[in-house]
Protein backbone atom coordinates (compact mmCIF):
# COMPACT_ATOMS: atom_id res chain seq x y z
CA UNK A 1 0.00 0.00 0.00
CA UNK A 2 1.40 3.72 -0.84
CA UNK A 3 2.24 6.23 1.88
CA UNK A 4 0.43 8.97 1.36
CA UNK A 5 -1.14 12.24 3.23
CA UNK A 6 -4.04 10.21 4.76
CA UNK A 7 -1.90 8.52 7.10
CA UNK A 8 -1.88 11.70 9.08
CA UNK A 9 -4.21 13.31 11.72
CA UNK A 10 -6.44 15.46 9.52
CA UNK A 11 -5.36 18.94 11.50
CA UNK A 12 -1.41 17.99 11.16
CA UNK A 13 -2.23 17.64 7.13
CA UNK A 14 -2.60 21.20 6.02
CA UNK A 15 0.75 21.94 8.25
CA UNK A 16 3.49 21.98 6.06
CA UNK A 17 6.69 23.36 8.24
CA UNK A 18 7.92 27.11 8.27
CA UNK A 19 7.42 29.05 5.42
CA UNK A 20 10.86 30.96 6.90
CA UNK A 21 12.54 27.46 6.45
CA UNK A 22 12.29 27.74 2.85
CA UNK A 23 13.24 31.36 2.77
CA UNK A 24 16.38 30.15 4.69
CA UNK A 25 17.45 27.23 2.46
CA UNK A 26 18.22 30.70 -0.17
CA UNK A 27 20.60 32.15 2.21
CA UNK A 28 23.77 30.34 1.38
CA UNK A 29 24.48 32.21 -1.50
CA UNK A 30 27.31 33.88 -1.92
CA UNK A 31 27.02 37.77 -1.05
CA UNK A 32 23.62 36.89 0.06
CA UNK A 33 22.84 39.66 3.17
CA UNK A 34 19.79 38.24 5.15
CA UNK A 35 17.61 40.12 7.32
CA UNK A 36 15.32 37.24 7.45
CA UNK A 37 16.28 34.94 10.46
CA UNK A 38 15.90 35.85 14.17
CA UNK A 39 19.32 34.15 15.17
CA UNK A 40 21.41 36.10 17.83
CA UNK A 41 24.42 37.34 16.25
CA UNK A 42 27.71 34.55 15.97
CA UNK A 43 29.79 37.57 17.25
CA UNK A 44 26.73 37.52 20.68
CA UNK A 45 28.19 33.12 21.39
CA UNK A 46 30.71 32.59 23.77
CA UNK A 47 32.45 29.16 23.20
CA UNK A 48 35.53 29.48 25.11
CA UNK A 49 33.31 30.77 28.02
CA UNK A 50 30.70 27.72 27.69
CA UNK A 51 33.74 25.22 27.27
CA UNK A 52 35.52 26.53 30.14
CA UNK A 53 32.07 26.08 32.37
CA UNK A 54 31.33 22.53 31.00
CA UNK A 55 34.59 21.27 31.91
CA UNK A 56 34.41 23.06 35.29
CA UNK A 57 30.58 21.35 36.21
CA UNK A 58 31.56 17.78 34.79
CA UNK A 59 34.46 17.90 37.43
CA UNK A 60 32.14 19.21 39.98
CA UNK A 61 29.10 16.97 39.62
CA UNK A 62 31.02 14.53 37.85
CA UNK A 63 28.82 11.08 36.65
CA UNK A 64 25.51 12.66 37.77
CA UNK A 65 25.71 15.16 35.04
CA UNK A 66 25.51 11.93 32.37
CA UNK A 67 22.65 9.91 34.24
CA UNK A 68 19.10 10.97 34.14
CA UNK A 69 18.14 13.33 35.94
CA UNK A 70 14.52 14.33 37.60
CA UNK A 71 12.20 16.23 35.66
CA UNK A 72 11.54 18.75 37.84
CA UNK A 73 15.03 20.05 36.95
CA UNK A 74 18.32 20.85 37.98
CA UNK A 75 18.21 21.80 41.24
CA UNK A 76 21.17 24.52 41.26
CA UNK A 77 19.52 26.07 38.16
CA UNK A 78 15.91 25.96 39.20
CA UNK A 79 17.72 28.23 42.43
CA UNK A 80 19.87 30.21 39.85
CA UNK A 81 17.18 30.88 37.26
CA UNK A 82 14.49 31.65 40.09
CA UNK A 83 17.01 34.36 41.20
CA UNK A 84 17.65 36.02 37.93
CA UNK A 85 14.02 36.11 37.26
CA UNK A 86 13.43 37.80 39.97
CA UNK A 87 14.12 41.13 37.80
CA UNK A 88 11.56 40.93 36.10
CA UNK A 89 8.95 41.52 39.11
CA UNK A 90 7.55 37.85 40.72
CA UNK A 91 10.06 35.65 42.25
CA UNK A 92 9.27 31.86 41.67
CA UNK A 93 8.51 29.60 44.83
CA UNK A 94 9.19 25.59 44.73
CA UNK A 95 7.65 24.03 42.45
CA UNK A 96 7.01 27.00 40.46
CA UNK A 97 9.61 26.80 37.61
CA UNK A 98 10.18 24.31 35.79
CA UNK A 99 13.75 24.43 33.06
CA UNK A 100 12.25 23.11 29.77
CA UNK A 101 14.20 23.36 26.17
CA UNK A 102 13.49 26.56 25.09
CA UNK A 103 10.37 28.74 24.92
CA UNK A 104 9.43 26.49 22.27
CA UNK A 105 9.26 23.82 24.64
CA UNK A 106 7.54 25.50 27.33
CA UNK A 107 4.82 26.79 25.19
CA UNK A 108 4.32 23.37 23.76
CA UNK A 109 3.68 21.81 27.52
CA UNK A 110 1.11 24.97 28.26
CA UNK A 111 -0.51 23.74 25.42
CA UNK A 112 -0.67 20.17 25.70
CA UNK A 113 -1.75 20.57 29.22
CA UNK A 114 -4.94 22.81 28.77
CA UNK A 115 -6.10 23.02 24.87
CA UNK A 116 -8.51 20.53 23.59
CA UNK A 117 -8.64 19.65 19.93
CA UNK A 118 -10.65 22.72 19.13
CA UNK A 119 -10.34 25.30 22.03
CA UNK A 120 -9.60 28.82 21.76
CA UNK A 121 -6.17 30.76 22.04
CA UNK A 122 -6.53 34.26 21.67
CA UNK A 123 -3.39 35.85 19.49
CA UNK A 124 -1.77 38.91 18.66
CA UNK A 125 -1.97 39.19 14.83
CA UNK A 126 0.49 39.46 13.69
CA UNK A 127 2.71 36.93 15.73
CA UNK A 128 5.46 34.11 16.20
CA UNK A 129 5.19 31.60 13.53
CA UNK A 130 6.61 28.95 16.22
CA UNK A 131 3.58 29.82 18.44
CA UNK A 132 1.30 29.83 15.99
CA UNK A 133 2.74 26.43 14.78
CA UNK A 134 2.36 24.54 17.99
CA UNK A 135 -1.32 26.07 18.33
CA UNK A 136 -2.13 24.18 14.77
CA UNK A 137 -0.10 20.79 16.09
CA UNK A 138 -2.58 20.67 18.82
CA UNK A 139 -5.80 21.42 16.65
CA UNK A 140 -6.04 24.76 18.56
CA UNK A 141 -8.87 27.51 17.25
CA UNK A 142 -6.67 30.57 16.94
CA UNK A 143 -8.61 33.62 17.05
CA UNK A 144 -6.50 36.94 16.41
CA UNK A 145 -6.70 40.10 18.51
CA UNK A 146 -6.11 43.54 17.76
CA UNK A 147 -2.87 45.40 18.13
CA UNK A 148 -1.33 48.79 17.91
CA UNK A 149 1.88 50.54 18.39
CA UNK A 150 1.68 49.55 22.54
CA UNK A 151 0.82 46.14 22.02
CA UNK A 152 -2.27 44.17 22.38
CA UNK A 153 -5.59 45.83 23.14
CA UNK A 154 -6.84 45.00 26.83
CA UNK A 155 -10.14 45.92 25.19
CA UNK A 156 -10.53 44.35 22.42
CA UNK A 157 -9.35 41.39 24.12
CA UNK A 158 -12.19 41.24 26.77
CA UNK A 159 -14.51 41.76 23.96
CA UNK A 160 -12.94 38.04 22.58
CA UNK A 161 -13.14 37.03 25.67
CA UNK A 162 -16.56 36.73 25.80
CA UNK A 163 -17.42 35.91 22.66
CA UNK A 164 -14.78 32.70 22.11
CA UNK A 165 -14.62 32.03 26.09
CA UNK A 166 -10.93 31.06 25.32
CA UNK A 167 -8.75 28.78 27.15
CA UNK A 168 -5.57 30.28 26.77
CA UNK A 169 -3.73 34.06 25.29
CA UNK A 170 -0.87 33.71 23.60
CA UNK A 171 1.37 37.74 24.44
CA UNK A 172 4.69 38.48 23.44
CA UNK A 173 5.27 41.90 25.97
CA UNK A 174 8.50 43.06 24.95
CA UNK A 175 10.15 43.90 21.59
CA UNK A 176 7.28 41.57 20.25
CA UNK A 177 8.56 39.04 17.27
CA UNK A 178 7.78 39.63 14.09
CA UNK A 179 6.91 43.96 15.25
CA UNK A 180 9.04 44.69 17.94
CA UNK A 181 6.47 46.97 19.99
CA UNK A 182 6.48 46.69 23.73
CA UNK A 183 3.41 46.34 25.62
CA UNK A 184 3.26 49.27 27.51
CA UNK A 185 2.73 48.97 31.56
CA UNK A 186 -0.70 49.93 31.75
CA UNK A 187 -1.33 47.51 29.11
CA UNK A 188 0.34 44.59 31.24
CA UNK A 189 -2.01 45.40 34.27
CA UNK A 190 -4.70 45.10 32.07
CA UNK A 191 -3.61 41.85 30.78
CA UNK A 192 -2.98 40.34 34.22
CA UNK A 193 -6.21 41.66 35.58
CA UNK A 194 -8.37 40.66 32.73
CA UNK A 195 -6.48 36.84 32.57
CA UNK A 196 -7.47 36.91 36.49
CA UNK A 197 -11.25 38.45 36.08
CA UNK A 198 -12.22 35.64 33.47
CA UNK A 199 -10.12 32.76 34.60
CA UNK A 200 -7.92 32.60 31.77
CA UNK A 201 -4.56 31.44 31.10
CA UNK A 202 -2.02 34.13 29.96
CA UNK A 203 1.27 32.88 28.08
CA UNK A 204 3.71 35.75 28.72
CA UNK A 205 6.25 34.57 26.02
CA UNK A 206 9.51 37.07 27.07
CA UNK A 207 12.75 36.28 25.28
CA UNK A 208 13.82 39.46 24.74
CA UNK A 209 13.40 41.24 27.55
CA UNK A 210 17.18 41.64 28.14
CA UNK A 211 17.79 42.75 24.60
CA UNK A 212 16.77 46.50 25.83
CA UNK A 213 18.71 49.17 23.87
CA UNK A 214 16.38 52.28 24.79
CA UNK A 215 14.00 53.18 27.09
CA UNK A 216 13.03 51.46 31.12
CA UNK A 217 12.78 48.01 31.58
CA UNK A 218 9.14 47.32 32.74
CA UNK A 219 7.70 44.73 35.03
CA UNK A 220 6.59 41.48 33.41
CA UNK A 221 2.55 40.95 32.96
CA UNK A 222 3.49 37.98 35.52
CA UNK A 223 4.21 41.05 38.01
CA UNK A 224 0.40 42.06 38.15
CA UNK A 225 -0.84 38.14 38.64
CA UNK A 226 -2.44 38.28 41.92
CA UNK A 227 -3.94 34.66 41.45
CA UNK A 228 -1.68 32.55 39.32
CA UNK A 229 -2.94 32.93 35.97
CA UNK A 230 0.05 33.96 34.13
CA UNK A 231 3.19 31.75 33.04
CA UNK A 232 5.92 33.04 32.18
CA UNK A 233 8.28 31.95 29.54
CA UNK A 234 11.75 32.43 29.49
CA UNK A 235 14.67 31.12 27.55
CA UNK A 236 18.46 31.47 27.41
CA UNK A 237 18.43 31.25 23.38
CA UNK A 238 18.47 35.13 22.77
CA UNK A 239 20.83 35.50 25.67
CA UNK A 240 23.03 32.93 25.66
CA UNK A 241 22.68 30.37 23.01
CA UNK A 242 19.86 28.82 20.58
CA UNK A 243 21.98 25.98 20.31
CA UNK A 244 21.57 25.01 23.91
CA UNK A 245 17.69 25.11 23.69
CA UNK A 246 17.45 26.11 27.76
CA UNK A 247 14.36 28.31 29.44
CA UNK A 248 12.40 28.55 32.52
CA UNK A 249 8.66 27.89 32.24
CA UNK A 250 6.83 29.99 35.83
CA UNK A 251 3.23 29.48 36.56
CA UNK A 252 1.37 28.58 39.23
CA UNK A 253 2.54 25.08 41.10
CA UNK A 254 -0.79 23.47 39.73
CA UNK A 255 -0.02 23.88 36.41
CA UNK A 256 3.75 23.42 36.60
CA UNK A 257 3.38 20.30 38.07
CA UNK A 258 1.24 19.28 34.82
CA UNK A 259 3.51 20.87 32.36
CA UNK A 260 5.86 18.47 34.32
CA UNK A 261 3.84 15.35 33.88
CA UNK A 262 3.74 16.41 30.01
CA UNK A 263 7.48 16.57 29.63
CA UNK A 264 8.17 13.67 30.97
CA UNK A 265 6.29 11.21 27.67
CA UNK A 266 8.20 14.68 25.95
CA UNK A 267 11.43 14.49 26.48
CA UNK A 268 12.39 12.89 30.36
CA UNK A 269 13.61 15.88 31.17
CA UNK A 270 15.94 19.03 30.12
CA UNK A 271 19.52 18.29 29.62
CA UNK A 272 21.64 18.03 33.02
CA UNK A 273 24.64 19.43 31.41
CA UNK A 274 23.53 22.14 29.73
CA UNK A 275 21.39 23.23 33.43
CA UNK A 276 24.90 23.18 34.91
CA UNK A 277 26.60 25.30 32.58
CA UNK A 278 23.91 28.16 32.37
CA UNK A 279 23.30 27.89 36.61
CA UNK A 280 27.46 28.57 36.57
CA UNK A 281 27.00 31.08 34.12
CA UNK A 282 24.32 32.78 36.20
CA UNK A 283 26.49 32.48 39.76
CA UNK A 284 29.85 33.50 38.42
CA UNK A 285 27.73 37.14 36.98
CA UNK A 286 28.62 36.92 33.81
CA UNK A 287 25.32 37.47 32.81
CA UNK A 288 24.91 41.55 33.07
CA UNK A 289 28.18 42.09 31.69
CA UNK A 290 27.58 40.14 28.80
CA UNK A 291 24.29 41.07 28.11
CA UNK A 292 25.59 44.95 27.70
CA UNK A 293 28.14 43.85 25.52
CA UNK A 294 25.72 42.40 22.93
CA UNK A 295 23.37 44.57 23.44
CA UNK A 296 25.86 47.85 22.85
CA UNK A 297 26.45 46.04 19.66
CA UNK A 298 22.70 45.11 18.86
CA UNK A 299 21.92 48.80 18.81
CA UNK A 300 24.58 49.66 16.39
CA UNK A 301 23.16 47.32 14.31
CA UNK A 302 19.35 48.41 14.75
CA UNK A 303 20.59 52.15 14.32
CA UNK A 304 22.31 51.15 11.03
CA UNK A 305 19.13 49.89 9.85
CA UNK A 306 16.58 52.75 10.86
CA UNK A 307 19.02 54.56 9.22
CA UNK A 308 18.80 52.50 6.01
CA UNK A 309 15.16 53.15 5.81
CA UNK A 310 15.79 56.03 4.12
CA UNK A 311 16.74 54.17 0.43
CA UNK A 312 12.94 52.45 0.90
CA UNK A 313 10.07 53.39 -1.42
CA UNK A 314 8.58 56.86 -0.31
CA UNK A 315 5.43 56.55 2.49
CA UNK A 316 7.27 53.04 3.80
CA UNK A 317 6.62 53.14 7.46
CA UNK A 318 8.27 51.27 10.07
CA UNK A 319 8.18 50.34 13.85
CA UNK A 320 11.34 52.25 15.96
CA UNK A 321 11.66 49.31 18.53
CA UNK A 322 13.25 49.67 21.89
CA UNK A 323 14.80 46.17 21.63
CA UNK A 324 14.67 42.92 20.39
CA UNK A 325 16.01 41.66 16.98
CA UNK A 326 13.06 42.92 14.34
CA UNK A 327 11.99 46.03 13.09
CA UNK A 328 8.60 45.64 11.27
CA UNK A 329 8.18 47.34 8.02
CA UNK A 330 4.82 48.39 6.34
CA UNK A 331 5.07 49.44 2.28
CA UNK A 332 2.99 51.60 0.79
CA UNK A 333 -0.57 49.97 -0.08
CA UNK A 334 -0.44 47.65 -2.78
CA UNK A 335 3.08 46.45 -2.60
CA UNK A 336 3.35 42.91 -2.19
CA UNK A 337 6.55 42.41 0.06
CA UNK A 338 6.17 38.09 -0.86
CA UNK A 339 5.97 38.61 -4.80
CA UNK A 340 9.14 41.12 -4.65
CA UNK A 341 10.76 38.88 -2.21
CA UNK A 342 12.26 36.98 -5.14
CA UNK A 343 13.79 40.01 -7.09
CA UNK A 344 15.25 41.11 -3.40
CA UNK A 345 16.61 37.75 -3.21
CA UNK A 346 18.11 38.11 -6.67
CA UNK A 347 19.53 41.74 -5.22
CA UNK A 348 21.17 39.43 -2.62
CA UNK A 349 19.07 41.06 0.20
CA UNK A 350 16.36 38.64 2.45
CA UNK A 351 13.56 39.17 4.35
CA UNK A 352 10.38 37.32 5.79
CA UNK A 353 7.24 38.65 4.38
CA UNK A 354 4.78 39.79 7.08
CA UNK A 355 1.65 37.67 5.62
CA UNK A 356 3.41 34.55 7.27
CA UNK A 357 2.99 35.86 10.77
CA UNK A 358 -0.92 36.42 10.58
CA UNK A 359 -3.51 34.18 11.63
CA UNK A 360 -5.29 34.80 8.63
CA UNK A 361 -2.81 35.72 5.98
CA UNK A 362 -3.42 39.12 4.01
CA UNK A 363 -1.70 42.42 4.89
CA UNK A 364 1.20 41.32 1.66
CA UNK A 365 2.28 44.94 2.14
CA UNK A 366 4.61 44.24 5.36
CA UNK A 367 7.80 42.47 5.97
CA UNK A 368 9.90 41.80 8.90
CA UNK A 369 13.69 42.66 9.06
CA UNK A 370 16.09 41.53 11.45
CA UNK A 371 19.11 43.36 12.00
CA UNK A 372 20.95 40.84 14.28
CA UNK A 373 22.98 38.91 11.57
CA UNK A 374 24.57 41.22 9.44
CA UNK A 375 27.62 43.90 10.00
CA UNK A 376 26.80 47.54 10.06
CA UNK A 377 27.95 47.50 6.54
CA UNK A 378 25.97 45.00 5.28
CA UNK A 379 23.36 46.77 7.14
CA UNK A 380 23.66 49.38 4.73
CA UNK A 381 24.60 47.72 1.93
CA UNK A 382 20.96 45.58 2.15
CA UNK A 383 18.85 48.29 2.54
CA UNK A 384 20.29 50.05 -0.33
CA UNK A 385 19.75 46.73 -2.05
CA UNK A 386 16.53 46.34 -0.83
CA UNK A 387 15.60 50.02 -1.71
CA UNK A 388 16.84 49.19 -4.95
CA UNK A 389 14.91 46.15 -5.67
CA UNK A 390 11.43 47.39 -4.67
CA UNK A 391 12.15 50.68 -6.57
CA UNK A 392 12.35 48.43 -9.92
C1 LIG B 1 8.59 35.15 20.62
C2 LIG B 1 9.44 33.95 20.59
N1 LIG B 1 9.20 32.95 21.43
C3 LIG B 1 9.94 31.84 21.45
C4 LIG B 1 10.99 31.69 20.58
C5 LIG B 1 11.74 30.40 20.58
O1 LIG B 1 12.80 30.46 21.39
P1 LIG B 1 13.48 29.23 22.11
O2 LIG B 1 14.78 29.06 21.44
O3 LIG B 1 13.58 29.70 23.52
O4 LIG B 1 12.62 28.03 21.98
C6 LIG B 1 11.30 32.70 19.68
C7 LIG B 1 12.40 32.52 18.74
O5 LIG B 1 12.53 33.15 17.74
C8 LIG B 1 10.50 33.86 19.69
O6 LIG B 1 10.72 34.86 18.84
Amino acid sequence: MKFTEEVFAPHMRPITGSAIREIFKLLGKPGMISFAGGNPSNAALEPEVISELAVEVLAKYGTSLLQYGATEGFGPFIESAGEFLSEVGFRAGAGELLPVQGGTQGFDLLIKALVEPGDVILAEDPTFLGALQAMHTYNARIIPVATDENGVIPEDVEEKIKKYSPKLMYIIPSFQNPTGVTLSLERRKAMAQLACQYGVVLAEDDPYRDLRYAGEALPAIKAFDEEGWVVYLSSFSKYVSPGMRLGAAVGNKMLIRKMTIGKQSTDVHSPLLVQAIIDAYLRKGLMPGHLKRICGDYKKQLDAMLEGFKYLPAGTRHTVPEGGLFVWAELPEGMDAKALLDRCLENNVAYVPGTFFYVEGGHENTMRLNFSNATIEDIDKGMRALGAALAQ
